[in-house]
């Protein structure tokens, strides 16, 4: 028997994050045979260093907010402290019981997962541990990684995989980039008792969402006396036993005790050979058609790597559809305007679609409706501020939901399908939303929209 009998399948796939494990668990449902190899732990990024930890701080920072603040509704709670090697195994719990249903789960019959640094040999072949892994396809899903814009890394300087680890609290802390994850990390931090100062180059916190998020957001951190400096760079940190220092481009400085940077994530390809197979590598994304499909025949890739939204169920829903592309099954594309988005900052932001400003641009005439949570029961019992926007083209579909408020992240549902089926505000008008929750917020929204407002006006 040849020595690459046993290693050869339909589909090699290189990375077992997001993408690449659903792209796994799709193909083996469609009777293919994969490998799948990962260098660290089956669940990348996103359960390890990503979404789910940080999810878990945020949780914490929550519960300790509420404790702080209970006196004020006539709970008289106190908050005491924070306890984060405590904290951090809470954290760790929750991603070891999802990592051991995760690991169940992919190893399955039809899947060899492979622990080990992979390589790209050729536009069909893995090296792993001195193995070739040969494919009838190839699956590039590498992921990202954290920026650092020429920073050196360590001690009280870190990106957010070494700020998920830290065990305990610090007393101040400067965040480099007010985007995601600069304002996830800001509203831990703040909650957990440290003083807190963003800066970000442009002119708004969370820029990329539309202006009445970040205007909203802005106002909440004021509140919360999170510190924001906005439109300036930061130009040099120097760090020494006692702190850290972080010089800006208007020549002040912050003392600090951490910094984190937080200037987005880069594709990870350097070195994996790739360019080496013949596979376009555009400044280390690579770049793909609308179905996945690399510049080399049979070659594809999903996730991070691939320019474009960095969000883990972008990479499910790629992962998906390149298994199921090979399976010949002709799935429609993933469309990166109907992905929704959620920052799970104190207040949460929770967008889908275009912006105004965008919708505008792409579509001429629109309409858009504010709807102040001032007027949402259930808002009001959390005493969260906040709003929904919607945006149609005129006399036409939704075509952008923009949320801002405690808890609306779980709005996004009804808001990712009014955007993706291209609803009408006067269709979802007549759908009866629940009283008294904060999805009557979106009903409510929908009835302005269509001319028959509720608790808001004309
Ligand atoms: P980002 O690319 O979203 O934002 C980086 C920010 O840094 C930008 O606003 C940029 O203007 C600013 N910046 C760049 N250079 C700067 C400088 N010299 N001085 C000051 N500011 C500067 O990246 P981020 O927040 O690091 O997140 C990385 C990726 O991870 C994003 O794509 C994000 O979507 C994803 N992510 C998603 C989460 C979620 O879905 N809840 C949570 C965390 C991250």
């Amino acid at each position: 028997m040849p020595d690459d009998a046993p290693h050869s399948f339909d589909i090699v796939i290189l990375g077992a994050g997001s993408g690449g494990y659903a792209c796994a668990l799709r193909a083996v449902q469609l009777g293919k045979t994969v490998a799948l190899i990962e260098k660290a732990k089956v669940g990348g990024t996103c359960l390890h260093q990503g979404c789910i930890p940080t999810k878990a701080l945020l949780h914490a920072a929550e519960v300790a907010t509420t404790a702080r603040e209970g006196a004020s509704i006539g709970v008289n709670t106190t908050f005491d402290s924070v306890d984060m090697v405590k904290v951090n195994s809470y954290k760790q719990g929750v991603i070891d019981r999802l990592y051991k249903g995760l690991t169940g789960l992919v190893n399955q019959d039809g899947i060899t997962v492979v622990e080990g640094d992979g390589s790209v040999v050729d536009p069909r072949t893995v090296e792993v541990n001195g193995q070739r892994y040969t494919g009838k396809n190839l699956v590039l899903a590498t992921g990202s990684e954290p920026r650092t814009l020429g920073i050196e890394i360590g001690g009280r300087v870190m990106t957010s995989d070494q700020a998920l680890a830290l065990d305990e609290v610090p007393k101040r802390a400067v965040i480099i980039g007010g985007s995601v994850i600069g304002v996830e990390f800001a509203s831990v931090w703040n909650s957990f008792g440290a003083e807190v100062t963003i800066i970000e180059a442009l002119p708004s916190l969370v820029p990329l969402e539309d202006p009445v998020l970040s205007k909203g957001l802005e106002r909440a951190f004021r509140k919360r006396k999170i510190a924001f400096k906005t439109g300036v760079k930061f130009t040099g940190v120097e760090q020494n036993a006692n702190g850290a220092t972080v010089t800006l481009e208007n020549g002040d400085t912050i003392e600090t005790d951490v910094v984190l940077v937080a200037v987005g994530r880069g594709p990870r390809s350097a070195g994996l050979g790739f360019e080496g197979a013949g596979v376009n590598v555009d400044r280390g994304w690579v770049p793909t058609d609308e179905r996945l499909r690399t510049n080399i025949d049979g070659v594809f890739a999903v996730g991070d790597l691939v320019p474009g939204l960095q969000l883990a169920h972008r990479g499910f829903a790629h992962g998906i559809f390149v298994a199921e592309q090979i399976a010949g099954l002709n799935p429609a594309p993933v469309v990166d305007s109907s992905i929704p988005r959620v920052t799970y900052c104190e207040p949460e932001i929770a967008s889908v679609g275009l912006t105004e400003a965008q919708a505008k641009e792409q579509y001429g005439e629109v309409e858009a409706l504010e709807y102040n949570l001032g007027g949402n029961g259930k808002s009001q019992i959390l005493q969260t501020a906040g709003v929904v926007k919607v945006v149609r083209q005129k006399d036409g579909p939704i075509v952008g939901v923009h949320m801002l408020g405690a808890r609306m992240g779980e709005q996004i549902g009804e808001a990712m399908l009014w955007v993706g089926w291209e609803a009408y505000p006067e269709d979802v008008a007549q759908f009866i939303h629940a009283h008294p929750t904060q999805n009557e917020s979106l009903g409510e929204a929908a009835l302005a929209l269509a001319g028959k407002p509720l608790h808001t006006h004309a």
